[in-house]
C-alpha cells in the first residue's frame, strides 16, 4: 500500500538532484516510509552535496549508498533489510563503497545494525544529518561510524533542501519535527524524538523561494501539524511555564497557516498530519477564509471505538472526532477527509471493529490508510499490552476495513463528478501518455486528456465526467 501521496513507483527509487560540475563522487539514497522521510533525504542531499557529492540513479556507479529508512510497521523494516542483502555483492567488488542507514531504523537499531548487518558502514538518525560530512571521514578511514543523537532544537531551518526527483511542481516544507504524543502502539516519538517547531520565518522564506522557483504547491509538514507553536524568542512547548508576553505572541498553526496563505497567495497549500485532539476548529475557519489552502484534512483516528482509543493513548473520544468532523463539514461544506486506522490492535472485540466500521460510515472519507497492528519493540503497547488478535483475524477485519473504505471512495468520487474541478497539472498519466494527471482541492486525483498549450503547473479547470474507485475522468474546459 502506498504511504500518504507518496507515489507507490517513488518508494525506495533513488532520487536526482541537479549536478554540480564540480562533484566527483557519486551518492545513491533511498527513501523509504513517509513524506517526512523524503522530505528529509531532500536535507541530506543538500549536505552531501556540498561535500562533493552528486546523486545517481545507477547504484554500480556510487561511492556511497544511503538508505533512509522507516520503523513504523514490521513489515517497512523487512523492505529495508531485503534491499540491503542486494547490496552485498556490489560491495564485494568495490570494498571502499560505503553503505550507510539514515532515519527511524537506524535510530531504533543504532548500533546492533553494525553488528548485524556487516555491510553496513554508516549508522545516522533523524537529527544527526549535519554531522555527515563528519562521520565519512571517518568512513573513509575504514571506520564505522555512527550518531544517532536526537536533539530538542535541531529543524535544519537554515538548510535549503535539495529539491529531489519531483516534478518541479509541488514539494513538502517541514515545520515541526518528533511528536510528544505517545500513542502507545507507536514507535515514532522513540525514533524521532521530542517535538519542536521550526522559526516561522525560515518556513514562510522557503515558501516563498519555492514560488520564485515555480512551485505552485506545498505541503507542510509534521507528524503532528496541530502542536505547531513558536514564541516570540523561539520554540518552547511548555505553555503553561511562558511569559504573559511570550503567550501573547505565540504563533499557532493555524495562525501559520494563516501567514503562509498570505505570503506565497496564488500557492496551493497542503498540510500533513492533523491530529484529532489538538486540532482546532480555526485550522477549518483558515482553509475557509483562503482560496490557496486545499479543502482537505487527513485526519487519522486508528479506531472507531472508546475501549480501543483509551488503550492506544489518543487522548479524544469517539464523539469528540465525530463533533470534529461535523465542525469541519459546518465551516468548509467541500472538505474531504482520509483516515488512517489500526485494525486488530490489542484486545480488539468484534464489537469495536464494527464501531470502527460504523465511524467510517459516518464520516465517508474520501480516502483511507489501512493496516494491521504491528507490534513495535519498545513501545508502551509492547511492554505493557499482549498483541493477542490472531493474524487472521486481524486479515479478516482489515479486508473489511478495506472494502468499506472501497465503498465510500467510489461513493466520494461520484460526489465529484458533473461538475468544474479546478486541477493542478503534476505530471503525465502514468497509464495513458496523452494524458495528465493533477489533483482537486479535494485531493482527488484526476486525469484527462492533454490539451496545446497546456504544460506542468497550470492549474486548470477540468469538467469530470465519470470515476473510478480512486481516480476522476474529466476534460478540461
Ligand atoms: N502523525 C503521523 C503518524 C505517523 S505513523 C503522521 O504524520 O502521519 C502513520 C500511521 O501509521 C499512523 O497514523 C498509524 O495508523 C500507523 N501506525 C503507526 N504505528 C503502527 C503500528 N505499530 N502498527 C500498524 N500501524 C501503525
Ligand atoms: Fe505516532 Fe501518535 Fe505521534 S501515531 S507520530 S505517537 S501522534
Amino acid at each position: 500500500m502506498q504511504e500518504k501521496y507518496i507515489d507507490e513507483n517513488k518508494q525506495g527509487e533513488a532520487i536526482a538532484t541537479a549536478e554540480r560540475p564540480d562533484n566527483s563522487k557519486k551518492l545513491f539514497l533511498e527513501s523509504y516510509g513517509c513524506q517526512m522521510n523524503f522530505s528529509d533525504s531532500e536535507i541530506v542531499a543538500s549536505i552531501l552535496n556540498e561535500q562533493g557529492y552528486n546523486t545517481t540513479q545507477n547504484v554500480e556507479e556510487a561511492d556511497l549508498i544511503l538508505l533512509n529508512t522507516c520503523s513504523i510497521r514490521e513489515k517497512a523494516e523487512q523492505t529495508v533489510r531485503m534491499r540491503l542483502s542486494q547490496f552485498k555483492n556490489l560491495k564485494k567488488d568495490k570494498p571502499s563503497l560505503t553503505v550507510g542507514v539514515l532515519g527511524c531504523m537506524a535510530e531504533r537499531l543504532k548500533t546492533k545494525f553494525l553488528e548485524e548487518e556487516q555491510l553496513v558502514d554508516l549508522v545516522v538518525g533523524p537529527d544527526a544529518y549535519r554531522d555527515l560530512p563528519n562521520l565519512l571521514k571517518e568512513t573513509d578511514d575504514g571506520r564505522d561510524a555512527i550518531n544517532v543523537i536526537l536533539s530538542k532544537e535541531e529543524t535544519y531551518a537554515d538548510i535549503n533542501p535539495v529539491r529531489l526527483g519531483g516534478n518541479g511542481v509541488t514539494a513538502f516544507v517541514t515545520i515541526t519535527r518528533g511528536c510528544d504524543n505517545m500513542c502507545t502502539f507507536c514507535v515514532v516519538p522513540f525514533t524521532r524524538g521530542r517535538e519542536r517547531s521550526r522559526d516561522p520565518h525560515s518556513i514562510i522564506e522557503e515558501c516563498k523561494n519555492l514560488w520564485e522557483s515555480g512551485y505552485k504547491e506545498i505541503t507542510l509538514l509534521g507528524q503532528n501539524v496541530d502542536s505547531y507553536l513558536w514564541y516570540g524568542g523561539g520554540p518552547k512547548k511548555d505553555f503553561k511555564n511562558a511569559t504573559e508576553m511570550q503567550r501573547l505572541t505565540a504563533i499557532t498553526f493555524s495562525q501559520l497557516l494563516d501567514m503562509v496563505a498570505v505570503a506565497v497567495p496564488k500557492m496551493r497549500i497542503r498540510f500533513s498530519t492533523n491530529n484529532p485532539h489538538e486540532m482546532t476548529e480555526e485550522v477549518f475557519r483558515m482553509i475557509a477564509k483562503h482560496e490557496n489552502i486545499c479543502n482537505y484534512v487527513h485526519l487519522p483516528v486508528q479506531s472507531g471505538s472508546d475501549a480501543m482509543l483509551v488503550k492506544m493513548n489518543r487522548q479524544h473520544t469517539r464523539q469528540e472526532y465525530l463533533d470534529l468532523i461535523k465542525k469541519g463539514k459546518e465551516i468548509v461544506p467541500e472538505i474531504s477527509f482520509s483516515q488512517d486506522m489500526i485494525i486488530g490492535f490489542c484486545g480488539e472485540t468484534e464489537e469495536d471493529h464494527q464501531q470502527t466500521l460504523s465511524l467510517m460510515r459516518e464520516v465517508e472519507y474520501d480516502y483511507g490508510y489501512m493496516f494491521s497492528y504491528s507490534e513495535r519493540p519498545g513501545t508502551p503497547a509492547h511492554k505493557k499490552m499482549e498483541d493477542d488478535i490472531p493474524a487472521d483475524v486481524k486479515q479478516r477485519r482489515l479486508a473489511e476495513v478495506i472494502a468499506l473504505q472501497g465503498e465510500l471512495s467510489r461513493k466520494r468520487m461520484q460526489g465529484y463528478v458533473g461538475r468544474n474541478h479546478e486541477v493542478l497539472i503534476e505530471g503525465t498519466s502514468r497509464k495513458n501518455e496523452n494524458q495528465w494527471k493533477g489533483r482537486n482541492s479535494q485531493n482527488a486525483v484526476c486525469v484527462f486528456d492533454k490539451l496545446e498549450g497546456q504544460k506542468l503547473g497550470d492549474i486548470v479547470t477540468v469538467f469530470v465526467h465519470g470515476n473510478t474507485q480512486g481516480t476522476l475522468l474529466g476534460k478540461t474546459v
